[in-house]
């Protein structure tokens, strides 16, 4: 059984075709990067892993299961870190607010957390360096912070597979490295992890296999094989904007 397995899936935003024919599989416990430029769909496809973007045809499971039937079971496997820009950080909540968000999925929106989901909660913190800041209100912390909160709430779920977009960018350097760690050990610990990326640098001796996006899969393998000039260039036109690698 695969973590993810996609089947010519196809995503539209009423006539806009978002994402057209992809398929892929990956194994478990393996560490993914998605690649591609601005608008190729990336955190559209995180959205389809979800079963939360608009499918038109193909069918998608995590675990063997089909998001878009079950959604509710495929979605408590799933812990996911939006994009830092979709976070509406004027709102005055406390971190261990945001982090007790995580446990939902396991105890329901309407039940206390228990003694045991505050522990889960303050372990999650403690793995990103923030267990300082748990009473601390949100709209405080720096972007970096803010982003391993927001990894800690997806932790404390005690997720099989890991969805993060873009968790390095608009990030400081010590956060970076912080982030770059606690995925390293999910990675020994088993976690499937997808990664949205755009320097790959920072986590390339962990990744197993990049996916070139744009609309459509342009390519899917090894980072050897996938992150080379002439490839590269199939996804970003206009252009190439970062250094091939050299090996
Ligand atoms: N909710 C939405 N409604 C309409 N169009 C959308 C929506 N979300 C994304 N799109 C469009 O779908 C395409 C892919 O977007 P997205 O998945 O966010 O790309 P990426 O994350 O690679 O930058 C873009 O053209 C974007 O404008
Ligand atoms: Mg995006």
């Amino acid at each position: 059984m695969y973590a993810v397995e996609m089947n010519d899936v196809t995503i539209y935003y009423g006539m806009h075709p978002a994402l057209e024919g992809i398929s892929f599989s990956l194994d478990k416990g393996s560490f993914l990067a998605i690649m591609g430029p601005n608008g190729a769909g990336k955190t559209t496809l995180l959205k389809a892993i979800l079963g939360m973007a608009p499918l038109v045809k193909g069918h998608v499971r995590v675990m063997g299961i089909d998001v878009y039937e079950h959604p509710l079971r495929a979605r408590k496997l799933i812990g996911y870190v939006p994009q830092k820009e979709s976070i509406d950080a004027t709102v005055p909540v406390l971190v261990r607010d945001v982090v007790l968000m995580g446990r939902f999925s396991r105890i329901g929106l309407f039940r206390r957390p228990s003694k045991i989901d505050e522990r889960k909660a303050m372990d999650a913190l403690d793995m990103v360096g923030l267990a300082d800041l748990w009473d601390a209100p949100f709209i405080h912390l720096s972007g970096g912070q803010q982003q391993r909160v927001l990894i800690a709430r997806a932790l404390a779920q005690e997720p099989e597979l890991l969805l993060l977009d873009e968790p390095f960018s608009q990030v400081d350097y010590p956060s970076q490295r912080i982030i770059a760690k606690v995925l390293r050990d999910l990675r020994e610990e088993g976690v499937t992890i997808i990664t949205v990326i755009h320097n790959i640098g920072i986590m390339l001796e962990y990744i197993d296999s990049v996916l070139l996006l744009n609309r459509k899969v342009i390519a899917y393998g090894r980072p050897e094989d996938v992150l080379r000039g002439e490839v590269l260039r199939r996804a970003y036109e206009k252009g190439i904007t970062f250094i091939p690698l050299r090996r």
